[in-house]
């Protein structure tokens, strides 16, 4: 008598376990939002009030220092971890794992071929815990990012003390840059 049913109840489980992992997976990039969000929101401050008090010189330790306290203390919070990384990273630490080197390599295709790219925290192409959002040049990152022979001396040569093979100069205001990941655990 129960089998006529198992095809139903199996039908009735899978819809509900498909929800269950959307509602899921919307929890977690709702977390992943946030998280992106608040590193974000907390550097910008950071890095315009040491630009204005210290000069881009001055302003080096926010980026090297700032940017990971920061995501220590977010990560700690929403049990996390965050990173930020780039194709041409400045620090190799940064530097990006298999999923995001693949990731990063098709985003910054699309961008030469004209596309939008995703504005808002977007998933990892399936990765059901990895979320992503992409980072674009503006003016006051040039500072830092631009093009190294107009860039001021003391920024030259303080980034070149501490990276010597930073790959991240030369770039231009709207720029690709890289991305913010996130892993919610
Ligand atoms: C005052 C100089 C300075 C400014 C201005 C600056 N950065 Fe950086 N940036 C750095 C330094 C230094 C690092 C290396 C940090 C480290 O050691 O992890 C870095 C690293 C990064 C990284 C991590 C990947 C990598 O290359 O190692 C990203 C992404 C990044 N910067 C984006 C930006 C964006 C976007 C802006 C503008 C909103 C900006 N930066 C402005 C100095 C700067």
């Amino acid at each position: 008598m129960i089998k006529p049913y198992l095809p139903a109840i199996t039908i009735f489980l899978t819809v509900m376990s498909a929800q269950l992992g959307a509602a899921e997976s919307n929890q977690k990039q709702a977390v992943a939002t946030k998280a992106i969000g608040q590193l974000g929101q907390e550097m910008r401050k950071k890095l315009i009030e040491s630009l204005q008090k210290n000069g881009p010189a001055g302003a080096i330790d926010v980026c090297a220092k700032d940017a990971p306290a920061i995501s220590a203390r977010i990560e700690n919070e929403l049990n996390v971890t965050i990173k930020r990384t780039s194709l041409r990273y400045r620090n190799p630490r940064n530097a990006p794992d298999a999923a995001e080197q693949h990731l990063l390599g098709a985003l910054a295709t699309a961008q030469s071929a004209g596309e939008k790219l995703p504005q808002g925290v977007t998933a990892f192409p399936n990765d059901r815990n990895r979320f992503y959002k992409t980072i674009t040049m503006e003016q006051t990152c040039l500072k830092c990012h631009g093009d190294s022979t107009t860039m001021s001396e003391a920024v030259r040569k303080e980034l070149a003390a501490i990276y010597p093979e930073d790959k991240a100069v030369g770039y231009k205001e709207g720029d690709f840059r890289g991305i913010i990941s996130v892993t919610v655990k």
